[in-house]
């Protein structure tokens, strides 16, 4: 179930704001009938029309994206920059299922399905997400533990998170850790590390819930299987 005026601004027809507006005027019916409230729930099984023309029912589509670095999460780009949804061709309208960094590499989902980009984001699915982090300096047990215990970013304390080190250099004066969250806060893995004062250098996503990057080069995508949707709906159902 989907709000209307989000199903009439995902169908292309106009922005969020200017769908709430049609539906205010009148100018749209559900099954037929006219609807004027906002907030209207409605499933893809609905007839919509706006003034009498029936919304263009997209195929489902499901992506997995090994992002590069410099390439911005986002549908698009006021200054013309390449974004995620340029990697990936396809006549459907896709967006990506949260974000990743400008310079931040690995998994990301992208879909036309907003029910499914639900189901990942939501915080009580808890999906996880495991992060590949190098870090400036040479990184203290005590500093791992505050970590993994939760700090305060942006005036909120950050869930416990599994952190394992992977590797010290001495020669570079860098730490390899392997971080495991299920929060999705704004540049989280930088904020987090940052604060125990260890600049994060480099960021790879190396899995999603169910979803790692064997066989994906970097800029290389694939469909997810009718398998792997399932899962993710599955996810949903528990709650
Ligand atoms: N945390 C960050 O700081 N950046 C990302 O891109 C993802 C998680």
């Amino acid at each position: 179930m989907e709000r209307l005026q989000k199903v009439i601004a995902n169908a292309g027809v106009t922005s969020r704001r200017k769908a709430e507006d049609l539906i205010k005027e009148g100018r749209v019916t559900v099954n037929s009938i006219k609807v004027t409230e906002l907030g209207t729930k409605v499933t893809n099984k609905d007839i919509i029309k706006v003034d009498g023309k029936e919304l263009l029912k997209e195929n489902k589509v499901y992506y997995i994206l090994n992002k590069p670095r410099g390439i911005i999460t986002s549908v698009t780009d006021d200054k013309k920059r390449k974004t995620v949804v340029d990697l990936i061709p396809c006549k459907e309208r896709i967006y990506p299922v949260g974000r990743l960094d400008y310079d931040t590499t690995g998994i990301l989902l992208l879909t036309n399905d907003g029910e499914f980009a639900n189901i990942l984001m939501h915080p009580s699915s808890e999906v996880e997400k495991v992060y590949i982090v190098k870090v400036k300096g040479i990184i203290k047990g005590d500093s791992i533990n505050t970590l993994k215990n939760g700090i305060i970013i942006d005036g909120k304390k950050t869930e416990k998170a599994k952190i394992k080190l992977r590797k010290i250099d001495y020669k570079t004066n860098t730490s390899m850790l392997m971080v495991t969250i299920h929060e999705g806060r704004n540049h989280q893995i930088k904020k987090m590390f940052e604060n125990v004062g260890y600049p994060v250098l480099k960021l790879r996503r190396e899995r999603e819930f169910i979803f790692d990057l064997k066989g994906l080069k970097s800029g290389e995508y694939r469909p997810l299987t009718p398998k792997e949707v399932a899962i993710v709906y599955s996810l949903g159902k528990n709650k």
